[in-house]
């Protein structure tokens, strides 16, 4: 039997248990030094003066940076931007320059013997500021701007259209016409960013959580202006990320300033609160839907106009209005995008940029089209499946959408769901039933990878890709396994380091379509070369043909592509989530007691793996819901509940019973596995499903999330 599609517990889960797993903030050289930030309590404006007198005379400091004495970087433009980076706008240059652009700006970088010595020397620096320009601190629709054309060509335009659907909408018998807002949310994963750089000549190695050492690697070596070669990033463990380390974010361009000018190494860690105005965020959002029906239920008209978040330096546009486009039929069809600009750090994807989002306004606003019709919400759904992706125009690569409805309801036990709300009571409680579709949009990109056939009988395998939880190291451990005929514990791999061959980012859940195949290329290059080795002798103990041979190693590396697929099909990943909740009646407290996801996610090459993936996008999905809510103070232009302990995220007493279940399924297309990519596609739906059951409990709509017991009461 195939070691893909078995239930294998992670490979790196005794090192990370035991603490032989080290993330980038714990690698210490020699005569490291610590680095803190001074940062803008203002959001917009001038510093008019920096005194760093204080700070540097404070004990231990031996280098205070600021804008008045730092190095000027040249920040050389790319080529052509990565997807990880705004499509338009000019990077944060961090100590370039007296200009303001959001409160937690860094202003000054204080390098001391230790942390606490880096941290006081940090809280010494006074800055007066001339707030001049006024700051853009509201987030108000009515001052968005359309996406630009550069957003454009990557297909989150200003506007996409299909046919008459303003005029369907006015026609239209049953409509529906509301607005849906979602909160700004941080990623906050267990592990705060952090960079350890250390020069040696102009060359620079950094130790630097990222869910992309190659592209660390390019950047710096922009913003230094040095060659590619010269930098090298090491990240073999990433404690959780969501998104928030795809990019290369201002901390990892402070810590090595700080390394070179002090000439020692330098380690920049971030604090929980600089996790809110460092590293990006999902920006809040506004969505107005507008949908037309027959009194059948056949959608006639779908419209969405989307607004979202970004900076006044930068523009953040990210797929919002992919579910609006793609999850059901209707032949008349408009979608909007337009951002406010705001002085904020530039937002970021968070776990299913955009899709997620997207999906919370059009799922609540499809329940309550069910709601106007009196029909059962999968009915609906049913109703309007979509036997080709109706925005591109293009048939389905695989599609079992409806095999999801059917297993998920039967799991979750739908049947018995009253389609009156308000209809079932239990003691203090009101209990309600929901459900909303998933989809996520799978990609692929062009990999590398190494295998060298070891004299100890051993294979190690290299791929600079990364592991921010989803299990990278166990599943490629998994792929290279069943390529080469060896039990799993002979196979060793290794990611997150810029000398290995390179992958693109470990995001967008793609990195199972695009590592898997490119390791099962390498592996059938090096059982080749081996077989030449050989001469006929079996090769099964390929040790035994390395001492006869008298070599230390055989190996070989080869790379995969995706081919013509993703232009000729659209190809997604697919799920229907269920979600019960009870309402306590007097306190309107929400407690999400039970939740079912049934998905077409391709072919699933570690079960264990990826029902852990998709409970995990259910907790998250449940903070989307009910908790989590960046509270945003438009006076001052800054987080008012900056801290892990105000900024709420479920906990365990939060958590019941969730399960998730995969329909069998293989993805022909997209890569030679068979996969379609998990991860993102976990979170998808969840909120919208759990909302859409807080109305079936109350019959109250809240359609702001989160749904708070102060939103419920006033609802
Ligand atoms: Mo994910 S938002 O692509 O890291």
């Amino acid at each position: 039997m195939s070691v893909i599609g078995s239930p294998v517990s992670r490979v790196d889960g005794p090192a990370k248990v035991n603490g032989e797993a080290h993330y980038a903030g714990e690698f210490a050289p020699k005569d490291l030094l610590y680095a803190a930030t001074a940062d803008s309590t203002c959001p917009a404006g001038t510093i008019v003066t920096l005194d760093t007198r204080d700070a540097a005379r404070a004990p231990g400091v031996l280098l205070v940076l600021t804008h008045l004495n730092a190095d000027r970087l040249p920040y050389q433009e790319p080529a052509e931007r990565v997807a990880v980076d705004p499509v338009a706008g000019a990077q944060l240059r961090v100590l370039d320059g007296p200009a303001i652009l959001f409160s937690g700006q860094p202003i000054a970088l204080v390098v001391a013997r230790t942390q606490a010595q880096a941290e006081y020397g940090a809280s010494l620096v006074p800055a007066p500021y001339d707030a001049d320009p006024p700051a853009k601190l509201r987030f108000d629709p009515a001052l968005a701007q359309p996406t630009s054309e550069a957003a454009a060509k990557k297909k989150r335009g200003p506007e996409t259209r299909k046919g008459d659907a303003e005029g369907a909408f006015a026609r239209a018998p049953v409509t529906l016409d509301e607005r849906y807002r979602l909160s700004r949310e941080q990623h906050h994963p267990m592990e705060p960013h952090a960079t350890v750089a250390e020069w040696t000549g102009d060359r620079l190695t950094l130790w630097s959580k990222t869910q992309w050492v190659g592209n660390e690697r390019d950047e710096i070596a922009r913003r230094f202006g040095l060659p590619p070669a010269n930098v090298r990033v090491i990240n073999p463990y990433v404690g959780g990320a969501f998104g928030s380390s795809l990019r290369t974010w201002p901390h990892v361009t402070l810590a090595a300033m700080a390394a070179r000018r002090a000439r020692r190494p330098v380690r920049l860690e971030l604090t929980r609160r600089q996790l809110f105005t460092f590293v990006g965020h999902r920006g809040q959002s506004e969505q107005h839907v507008r949908l037309g029906a027959d009194p059948n239920g056949r959608l006639l008209a779908t419209i969405c106009e989307a607004t979202g978040q970004t900076s006044t330096y930068e523009e953040f546009a990210e797929p919002l209005l992919g579910p609006a486009g793609a999850t059901y039929a209707c032949d008349d069809r408009l979608t909007r995008y337009k951002l406010v600009p705001m002085n904020v750090n530039t937002p970021c994807p968070m776990r299913g940029p955009g899709w997620a989002t997207g999906l919370v306004a059009q799922e609540m606003a499809m329940d309550e089209l069910a709601e106007r019709l009196g029909m059962d919400p999968i009915e609906l759904r049913l109703r309007n499946y979509a036997e080709r992706d109706p925005m591109k125009d293009l048939p389905w690569s695989s599609k079992a959408l409806r095999e999801c409805y059917a297993q998920g309801a039967e799991r979750f036990g739908w049947s018995k769901r009253p389609l009156k709300p308000r209809a079932r009571r239990d003691g203090r409680d009101l209990v309600g039933l929901g459900m909303a579709t998933a989809i996520y949009d799978s990609g692929r990109y062009p990999t590398s990878a190494s295998v060298a056939l070891l004299p100890d009988g051993t294979a190690l395998v290299r791929c600079a890709t990364a592991d921010m939880g989803p299990g990278t190291y166990t599943s490629m451990t998994q792929v290279a396994a069943d390529a080469l005929g060896l039990p799993l514990a002979r196979v060793r791999f290794e990611l997150g380091d810029s000398t290995f061959p390179p992958a693109k980012e470990h995001g967008g859940s793609t990195t199972m379509a695009s590592v898997g195949p490119a390791i099962q290329e390498a592996c059938g290059a090096v059982k080749a070369k081996l077989a030449g080795v050989a001469d006929g002798a079996p090769i099964t103990d390929f040790a035994a043909v390395l001492r006869r041979a008298g070599l230390d190693r055989i190996e070989a590396e080869a790379s995969a592509k995706p081919d013509d697929a993703m232009k000729t099909h659209s190809i997604n990943g697919f799920g229907a989530v269920f979600a019960e909740v009870r309402v306590d009646v007097d306190l309107c407290t929400i407690r999400a007691t039970r939740i079912v996801g049934a998905y077409d996610a391709g072919r699933i090459v570690n079960p264990k793996l990826a029902h852990s993936q998709c409970i995990g996008g259910m907790v998250q999905g449940i903070g989307m819901a009910l908790f989590e809510d960046v509270e945003w103070d438009e006076h001052l232009g800054r987080v008012s509940n900056g801290t892990i302990a105000e900024y709420i995220v479920p906990v365990n007493a939060d958590i019941h019973d969730l399960d998730a279940i995969f329909v069998d399924t293989r993805e022909p297309l997209l890569n030679p596995l068979g996969v379609k990519g998990v991860a993102e596609l976990g979170l998808c739906g969840v909120a919208p499903a759990i909302a859409n059951a807080v109305w079936h409990a109350t019959g109250k709509r809240v359609r702001n999330l989160p749904i708070t017991p102060d939103r419920l009461l006033t609802a």
